[in-house]
């Protein structure tokens, strides 16, 4: 049965960039507390673009990048919970944009876990033989989502969206490593993207911030021992990027000082569903990650749910 291997990786950030002292002229807030308490300096805001608009543009350039034949991709998922379209879904909308004649297409909501969950589903796929090129995404548009008088949660928050091609490999190696998910629905209350016609996102930040800074280690470690890889080897940690203190406490944890560790939670902001491929197509793009090697994907959030693996760097 072949496995799959990440060919290619894409990203799109908005244009307009919202600072720190932007929001502090809107709220009570400081350029000083943001950067304390979250490590965020700048994030992207989606003036006029839509979450289609940032999944296609994330996904046009990974294809691009991966050099196959839109006619050839069999499977398109969109992680994202901030889409306000229903039908057709964000996926669908893409494969449109793009040319994708006839691919199984459609969204996954899992939060901040959303796109290692697609990236799980579409390595079964791949190998079940239900597809040989899969294109996954992860597109927020959190400022749809966020309401601005509120400073604990508006200063956290971007828009943006990242994409990688996934094809199938039959070279005998485990490029997309088995994925550990799961959810704890007695922590369900934590986040929360609650209303009718304009949800709005809201949060029990210290609750959700004590079980990423303990729970999250472990599941780290036991994503790297089910891929038969060290952590001290890994060719870098991508983890959900919603606060670089739970960042930087997950590192420590996992006592891994040489790893470079995607820290791009401080010019983009917590963009949910899009932060790893994000971050990952980022640091690749600045090559921060050698090609080949291992890299920890660990997304974790609203659910409260989590999911990541081990893949091999493009
Ligand atoms: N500027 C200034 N003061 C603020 C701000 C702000 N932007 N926001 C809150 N405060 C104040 C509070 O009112 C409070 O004041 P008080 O002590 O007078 O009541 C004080 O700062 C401390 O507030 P806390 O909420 O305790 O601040 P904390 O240090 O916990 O930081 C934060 C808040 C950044 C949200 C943190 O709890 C966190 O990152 N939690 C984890 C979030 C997360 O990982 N979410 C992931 C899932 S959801 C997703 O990713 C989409």
């Amino acid at each position: 049965m072949p496995g799959s291997r990440i060919t290619a990786l894409g990203h799109h950030q908005p244009e307009h960039v919202l600072t720190n002292d932007d929001l502090a002229r809107t709220v009570d807030t400081s350029d000083d507390w943001i950067r304390r308490r979250t490590g965020i300096a700048t994030r992207r805001i989606a003036r006029t673009e839509s979450v289609t608009d940032l999944a296609a543009a994330a996904a046009g350039k990974a294809l691009a990048a991966a050099g196959i034949d839109p006619a050839d991709v069999d499977l398109v998922q969109v992680a994202t919970c901030s889409a306000i379209d229903r039908c057709p879904s964000i996926a669908a909308q893409v494969a449109g944009r793009l040319g994708i004649p006839a691919a199984a297409a459609f969204d996954v909501n899992n939060g901040c876990a959303g796109f290692s969950t697609v990236l799980a589903t579409a390595d079964h796929a791949i190998r079940a033989g239900a597809a040989r090129h899969a294109l996954v995404v992860g597109a927020e548009k959190m400022s749809d989502l966020t309401d601005w008088t509120d400073r604990s949660t508006c200063v956290l928050l971007g828009d943006g969206a990242g994409a990688a091609v996934l094809s199938a490999d039959g070279d005998g190696d485990e490029h997309v490593g088995p994925v550990v998910w799961g959810s704890d629905p007695t922590l369900g209350d934590a986040v929360r993207i609650l209303g009718e016609w304009h949800p709005t996102f809201a949060q029990d930040g210290q609750t959700v911030f004590r079980w990423a800074t303990s729970a999250i280690a472990p599941l780290a470690r036991l994503a790297c021992e089910r891929a038969g890889v060290a952590p001290a080897d890994l060719g870098a940690i991508v983890t959900h990027q919603a606060n670089l203190r739970i960042i930087e406490a997950i590192a420590r944890q996992l006592d891994v000082p040489g790893v470079p560790v995607a820290d791009d939670v401080v010019e983009s902001g917590n963009t949910s569903a899009a932060s790893i491929p994000l971050a990952f197509a980022k640091l690749v793009a600045r090559g921060g990650i050698r090609p080949g090697s291992p890299v920890l994907l660990l997304g974790f959030g609203g659910g409260l749910s989590w999911a990541g693996q081990v893949v091999t760097c493009p």
